[in-house]
């Protein structure tokens, strides 16, 4: 395995590249109302990304990805790619986006109830993702098991009823956009003791339904439910640092700290 551990000057880059990925988020939410297409959407985040923070999407190209930014709607469980597909009321919507600035990356995404109201059961699905995203954030200090973030989310999971999807992991991140660990979202054994200036994301896909999902064959990308019951992510970029945890895309509106000591 080849981890790497950032070096100050490396962690500063980090930390601009996070609060930029956080900054477009923020910037995004006024727009994501009933009507808009998702194609609108991601060129209003690419403008911002290139011309307010002066740094580039990773998606766009990345494997042939053909959009800045992934917009993941209901049942879509990530890769969703912008198109002219208008939101509409009660929609969930997950916006996933990795800023490269200065050669670091950021990563982050979070949900985005379109209008005033959805049903009980999508608030619940995307509370229960981002609950289990920050129990699982709250394990990570040096000496801490990579498999202990796995176990907070699926205690969550568990809890609510929900599922947790095992086709994609949260991973190392730095100059490359997937770095060494995978991080896994269920109960697992992987064996790998934290250390500082590790940088890494967590990132749970939770499903209302199965876990399973299927790529749609004509696109390569779009993930969905396998089926068709809605799904919810969140995802922040971590940094290990000494005795506990530093969130690198944490945004304004969010109720959780940005440092956790222990
Ligand atoms: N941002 C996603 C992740 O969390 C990856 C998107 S890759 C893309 O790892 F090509 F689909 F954009
Ligand atoms: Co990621
Ligand atoms: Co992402």
């Amino acid at each position: 395995m080849d981890i790497t551990l950032k070096s100050p000057n490396e962690i500063e880059k980090m930390r601009i590249a996070g609060a930029a990925t956080a900054r477009v988020l923020e910037m995004i939410e006024p727009y994501v109302v009933p009507g808009v297409t998702t194609e609108e959407l991601d060129n209003i985040m690419n403008d911002y990304i290139v011309n307010v923070e002066k740094a580039k999407s990773a998606d766009l190209g990345y494997q042939g990805y053909p959009k800045a930014t992934c917009i993941s709607i209901n049942e879509v469980v990530c890769h969703g790619i912008p198109g002219p597909h208008k939101l509409k009321e009660g929609d969930i919507v997950n916006i996933d986006v990795t800023v490269l600035k200065d050669r670091f990356h950021g990563d982050s995404s979070r949900m985005y109830i379109v209008g005033n109201h959805t049903s009980p059961r999508n608030e619940q699905l995307c509370k229960c993702a981002q609950e289990s995203m920050y129990e699982a954030i709250k394990t990570v200090r040096p000496g801490s098991n990579l498999a202990d973030i796995g176990d907070a989310i699926q205690k969550v999971a568990d809890k609510a009823g929900f599922s947790i999807v095992r086709d994609y992991c949260g991973h190392g991140i730095g100059i490359g956009f997937h770095e060494e660990p995978s991080v896994l979202h269920y109960r697992n054994n992987e064996n790998l003791i934290l250390q500082e200036g590790m940088c890494f994301t967590i990132e749970p896909m939770i499903n209302a339904g199965t876990y399973k999902c299927r790529t749609n064959r004509k696109d390569g990308w779009t993930v969905t439910t396998a089926d068709k019951q809605p799904s919810a992510q969140y995802e922040h970029t971590l940094l290990v640092i000494p005795n506990g945890v530093e969130v690198l895309t944490l945004r304004k509106d969010e109720d959780f700290p940005r440092i956790i000591t222990h």
